[in-house]
C-alpha cells in the first residue's frame, strides 16, 4: 500500500514536471508576474477610473459605515507584505493586473484613501464599492456606496485634477483614461436570489431589463463626464459561486455542482449587455464601449481546474468554504495551506491566481482599446 503510494505519487510528479517543461502557461504561482505590454506599441492610456463592486474595489469600504469590510487578515494573505488592504482576495484584483499590463501603475487604490498622493490620483483610482450593484436597493441592503454616489465621487475627483493641471489638460486626461465597469452579481444573488424583494415584483427577464436600464444610465452619466474608453465586465457563472451552490442546491454537502438554471440567468444576461453596449457605443459619440467576457474565462477555469493548476473549486479557501465571505471570513478562521489550489478564496470571491487568469484571458480587449 505505502510503496503503491509512493509510486503514483512520483508518477504524478513527473507528469506535473513535463507539465511544467512544455506548458507555455507556466508561471510561479507565488509570485504571479504581471505581463507586460510590448512596450513599442504606440500608445497606452493615461489613467484607470474603476467602478462597480467587490470584485473591482480595492478597499473603499474601510471608509464607509459597512459590515461589508475585508481589511483584515486572513484577506490579503498574498498582497505585497501581507496587507490586508481591502479587496475581497488573497492577493491582487483583475484590475490590479491589466492596470500593468497597460504599465499605468501597479496596484490600483481606492479613492476614499485620504492619504493619496498627486501621482496615484493622476494615474488613477477604484470608485467601487464591495457589495454594491446597478440595482438601487442592491446598496441599500448592504450599506454601501451606490452607482451614483460612484459618479459623484468622480466628478469630485475631476475637480481634483483640474486644480492640478487646468480644465483642458484634466479633459484630455480623462478622455484618453480606462475606464472598468464591473458589477451585477450582487443584484441577482442579494436583491432578486437571496434577500428576494425583486423577485416579489420582477420576472427574471424583467429584471435582467432593469439593471441594464441602471447600467445604460449610468454609461451615459459616465460619457457625459467626458469617458470615451469604457470596458463593461459581464456577469460571471454566478451557477458556481460556492456560497449559490450551498443556498440553492438542496444537496449541498454531498453534490456541489454549478447549478445551471442559475448561471443561465447570467448568459442571458450577458447576451442582453453585449447588444446594449453595441448600442451605446453607436449612440454615445467618439466612445467605444467593450465587453468583458468574465463568464467564459470563468467557466472554463471551473470546468476545467486541473488544467490551470487547481485542486478545489466548489468551495472557497477561507473557513469550510461555504458561506464565509466578509467578516465571517475573519482571523479566527480556518485558512487552506494553499491558496493557489483554489479556484475561490472565499465563498463569492476568486483567489488572485483566478484573477490572474481572467485578466490574461482578455488581453486582446485591453489591446484594442488602447489602440483605438
Ligand atoms: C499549491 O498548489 C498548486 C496548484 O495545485 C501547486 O502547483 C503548488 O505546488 C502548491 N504549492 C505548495 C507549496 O504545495
Amino acid at each position: 500500500m505505502r510503496s503503491h503510494q509512493t509510486h503514483s505519487s512520483s508518477a504524478v510528479s513527473f507528469i506535473f514536471f513535463l507539465f511544467l517543461l512544455f506548458s507555455p502557461f507556466s508561471f510561479s504561482t507565488s509570485k504571479l508576474e504581471p505581463v507586460k505590454r510590448n512596450p513599442k506599441r504606440k500608445q497606452s492610456v493615461s489613467a484607470i477610473l474603476i467602478f462597480g463592486d467587490s470584485t473591482v474595489d480595492p478597499g473603499n469600504n474601510n471608509y464607509i459605515n459597512t459590515i461589508f469590510k475585508s481589511d483584515f487578515p486572513p484577506y490579503g494573505l498574498d498582497f505585497k507584505n501581507k496587507i490586508p488592504t481591502g479587496r475581497f482576495c488573497n492577493g491582487r484584483l483583475a484590475t490590479d493586473f491589466i492596470a500593468s499590463y497597460l504599465g499605468v501603475k501597479e496596484n490600483v487604490p481606492p479613492y476614499l484613501d485620504p492619504n493619496l498622493g498627486v501621482n496615484e490620483l493622476i494615474t488613477g483610482v477604484s470608485f467601487a464599492s464591495a457589495g454594491s450593484g446597478y440595482d438601487p436597493l442592491t446598496p441599500t441592503i448592504t450599506n454601501v456606496l451606490d452607482i451614483p454616489t460612484q459618479l459623484e465621487y468622480f466628478k469630485e475627483y475631476k475637480r481634483k485634477l483640474e486644480s492640478k493641471m487646468g480644465k483642458e489638460r484634466m479633459k484630455k486626461h480623462i478622455e484618453e483614461a480606462l475606464f472598468v465597469v464591473s458589477a451585477g452579481t450582487n443584484d441577482f444573488v442579494i436583491s432578486y436570489f437571496i434577500v428576494p424583494i425583486r423577485r416579489k415584483t420582477f420576472t427574471i427577464e424583467a429584471y435582467q431589463q432593469f439593471v441594464i436600464s441602471n447600467l445604460k444610465q449610468f454609461i451615459q452619466g459616465l460619457w457625459k463626464e467626458g469617458a470615451r474608453k469604457i470596458l463593461v465586465a459581464g456577469l460571471p457563472p454566478i451557477g458556481c459561486l460556492p456560497i449559490v451552490i450551498t443556498l440553492f442546491s438542496g444537496e449541498a454537502l454531498t453534490n456541489r455542482c454549478c447549478i445551471d438554471r442559475f448561471s443561465a440567468v447570467a448568459t442571458n444576461y450577458n447576451y442582453l449587455l453585449q447588444k446594449e453596449l453595441g448600442l451605446m457605443q453607436m449612440s454615445l459619440a467618439g466612445s467605444i464601449i467593450l465587453y468583458l467576457d468574465v463568464y467564459n474565462s470563468l467557466y472554463e477555469i471551473i470546468h476545467d481546474y486541473n488544467k490551470f493548476g487547481f485542486e478545489e473549486v466548489s468551495s472557497g479557501c477561507c473557513g469550510s468554504g461555504y458561506l464565509e465571505t466578509s467578516f465571517l471570513c475573519n482571523p479566527k478562521s480556518y485558512v487552506c495551506p494553499n491558496t493557489s489550489a483554489y479556484v475561490f478564496f472565499d465563498s463569492i470571491h476568486p483567489s488572485e491566481k483566478t484573477y490572474f487568469n481572467v485578466f490574461k484571458s482578455q488581453r486582446r480587449i485591453y489591446d484594442s482599446i488602447v489602440e483605438l
